[in-house]
């Protein structure tokens, strides 16, 4: 089939692509490169083979998508493209909610244009807000986000199946990722975050690899076994097949959503001690105050996916922090070269 990734050169999107590709479907890309490089397209290629066609531009340019739809017979639309930083949605909520409500607007709108009406979403399970209960299955309560960016995560999800109840012809597919990690064993595509990382693996990764003293754990008086918070890490090429998956499997229109997860939460200490295993020395931390915002503790029942997709996560933790330690040592390879 040809799918349309928007957002196909950042972490998750190349990956996707990657895996779309040796699935045998035919890759078109547009990503803005406001968070990526043009470079992800040689670095797909020159894992499968084969390159994804390549457009630079903003999913919120109409014209530009009239001229993608025109040139390509569309299948299937894969939406990631979106800003992705909690703390700096929290500052710039305007061009967060521009970006990605907008974003996604113009995008159903040019679809419905062209006649293609099926879309895979990127959402989160940042849409849960505080979990009404553990683990966390599809029809949970959602809403009570805490910063602009769950928050345009729920609204686009409210939008998507708004527009299922206009027009019952339209697929849409949301997917509730959990918290995606790690990297292509390749150790040629993954993520390495600019300046000092919000998120736990890439911290310690570069805590692992020199670049940072200690890692600072937010917290150690939550009501989880060690007191840090718990969360369910997925591999990336893991969340990568669930797309795949999603696409072979699902034939009918509808809303359909899918925890990717792998039911397993991990503690902070407990991510930690895997990295030390996988680096091979100790990794020094200091326990810090709670992070504003943090939930206790977050992960999937992912069910209905094994069910519906016959998708299960299949990478452990150490699978997990082994490939973020081997892309780490990757590009600061690059980097000294
Ligand atoms: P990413 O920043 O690496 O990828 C997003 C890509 O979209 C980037 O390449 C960026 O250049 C592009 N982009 C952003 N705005 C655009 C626009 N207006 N037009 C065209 N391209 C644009 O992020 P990621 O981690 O790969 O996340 C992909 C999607 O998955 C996002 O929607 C994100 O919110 C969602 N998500 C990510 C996580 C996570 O932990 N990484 C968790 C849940 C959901
Ligand atoms: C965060 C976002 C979520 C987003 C996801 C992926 C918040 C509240 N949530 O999830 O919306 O979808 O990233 O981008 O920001 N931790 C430390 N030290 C650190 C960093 C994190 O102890 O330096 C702890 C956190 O307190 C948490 C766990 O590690 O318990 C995971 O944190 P993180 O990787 O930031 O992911 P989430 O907060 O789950």
């Amino acid at each position: 089939m040809n799918i349309l990734v928007t957002g196909g050169a950042g972490y998750i999107g190349s990956h996707t692509c990657v895996e779309l590709l040796q699935d045998g479907h035919e890759v078109v890309v547009i990503d803005n490169l406001c968070n990526a490089s043009r470079d992800s397209m040689n670095r797909i290629e020159a894992i499968t083979g084969k390159q994804p066609v390549f457009f630079e531009g903003d999913v919120r340019d109409r014209a530009l998508l009239d001229l993608i739809f025109a040139k390509h017979h569309i299948d299937w639309v894969i939406h990631f493209a979106g800003l992705k930083a909690v703390g700096e949605s929290c500052e710039k909520p305007i061009e967060y909610y521009n970006n990605n409500l907008n974003g996604t607007l113009e995008l159903l709108d040019a679809m419905r244009a062209a006649g293609c009406r099926r879309i895979v979403f990127s959402s989160s399970a940042t849409v849960y807000g505080d979990p009404e209960r553990l683990p966390l299955t599809e029809d949970c309560r959602i809403g009570g986000t805490t910063n602009p960016y769950g928050s345009s995560k729920y609204f686009q999800e409210i939008m998507l199946s708004d527009v299922y109840r206009s027009d019952n012809t339209w697929t849409i597919v949301l997917l509730r990722y959990f918290n995606p990690i790690g990297a292509h064993d390749s150790a040629l595509i993954g993520e390495n975050p600019k300046g000092i990382p919000n998120n736990l693996t890439p911290y310690i990764a570069k805590v692992a690899i020199g670049e940072l003293k200690e890692v600072g754990v937010f917290g150690n008086d939550y009501p989880t076994p060690d007191g840090t918070g718990v969360r369910d890490y997925i591999h990336v090429v893991d969340i990568a097949k669930g797309h795949v998956a999603a696409i072979d499997h699902i034939r009918q229109s509808g809303v359909h959503t899918y925890n990717l997860g792998t039911g397993n939460g991990y503690s902070v200490l407990e991510v930690i001690h895997a990295y030390e295993k996988a680096c091979g020395h100790k990794l020094p931390y200091t326990i810090k105050p709670r992070r504003a915002g943090d939930i206790a503790a977050c992960y999937a029942n992912a069910d209905k996916a094994c069910r519906e997709l016959e998708w299960k996560a299949a990478y452990s933790l150490d699978d997990m922090v082994l490939s973020s330690w081997n892309w780490i040592q990757h590009c600061k390879n690059k980097e000294n070269n």
